[in-house]
């Protein structure tokens, strides 16, 4: 069975004050949940802070970028050494907001999944379809493209890290969530699209979030689906007991 995994992109918030304030009111607030899996991923800058606060609980950290490269001139990029040095287990790679303001793509994505695993970091590898895209019946198409060249060229054994987020862009930031049967379509497609790609078994253990407006009431929903293993959570992860609701509602069975 697979483990529900809710995971926080604080995206470009937080102070350190802040985020420490934060990562401590969650901890206190999930201490003693099972059968969940909560990753925390904080603005860089507040990585190493996070990572101190953290000790001793669950709870797991993650990043929200990486460059491929391992050192070198690059100016303001972060390698996935210095993330697994602050203490990262997760990376999200491919957001959509990366994809439209800072010219992310595809092949940008296919080569950062690699440098994370190779390097034993958990890519969180995001797909989704605008609105315009969604309008024109064109949804799986474009997950199709985006999963066929952001994978291209790895087998099976190379990617036995990975976790997908299927994030439609029109539900991110906009309080209009995916239905969970939208979602869930999005879903079973994509883990079918594993298993005729890579394998059964794979297909099988690949845990699949949703996100775009995740909220303590939607979840509930979200993750009765048999396909929605979890959730990646923007706003309402950066408040402490929203966050929390969100990770005890999304523990099966309650
Ligand atoms: P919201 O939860 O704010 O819609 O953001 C979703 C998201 O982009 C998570 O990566």
């Amino acid at each position: 069975m697979r483990k529900p995994l809710i995971a926080g992109n604080w995206k470009m918030h937080k102070t350190i004050n802040e985020a420490i304030a934060l990562a401590t009111n969650i901890k206190k607030e999930v201490a003693n949940l099972r059968n969940v899996e909560v990753v925390l991923c904080p603005p860089f800058t507040v990585l190493s802070h996070i990572y101190n606060v953290i000790q001793e609980s669950d709870i797991k950290l993650g990043a929200q970028d990486v460059f491929w490269e391992k050192e070198g001139a690059y100016t303001g990029e972060i390698s996935p050494i210095m993330l697994k040095d602050c203490g990262c287990e997760y990376v999200i790679i491919g957001h959509s907001e990366r994809r439209q303001y800072f010219s992310e793509t595809d092949q940008t994505i296919n080569k950062k999944i690699k440098a994370a695993l190779e390097i034993g970091l958990n890519p969180i590898c995001c797909v989704g379809e605008t609105l315009e895209e969604r309008e024109a019946g064109k949804t799986i198409e474009v997950i199709n493209k985006q999963l066929k060249q952001c994978l291209i060229n790895f087998k099976v054994e190379d990617i036995l890290g990975l976790v997908i987020a299927y994030e439609p862009v029109w539900a991110i930031g906009t309080g209009k969530n995916a239905t969970a049967q939208q979602a869930e379509e999005v879903h079973k497609f994509i883990r079918n699209w594993f298993k005729e790609n890579f394998s059964t078994s794979f297909s099988e253990s690949l845990r699949i979030l949703y996100g775009g407006s995740v909220k303590p009431t939607n979840i509930k929903e979200l993750i009765k689906e048999e396909d929605i293993d979890g959730a990646l959570v923007g706003g309402a992860s950066i408040d402490a007991i929203s966050f929390s609701q969100i990770i005890k509602n999304a523990i099966k069975n309650v």
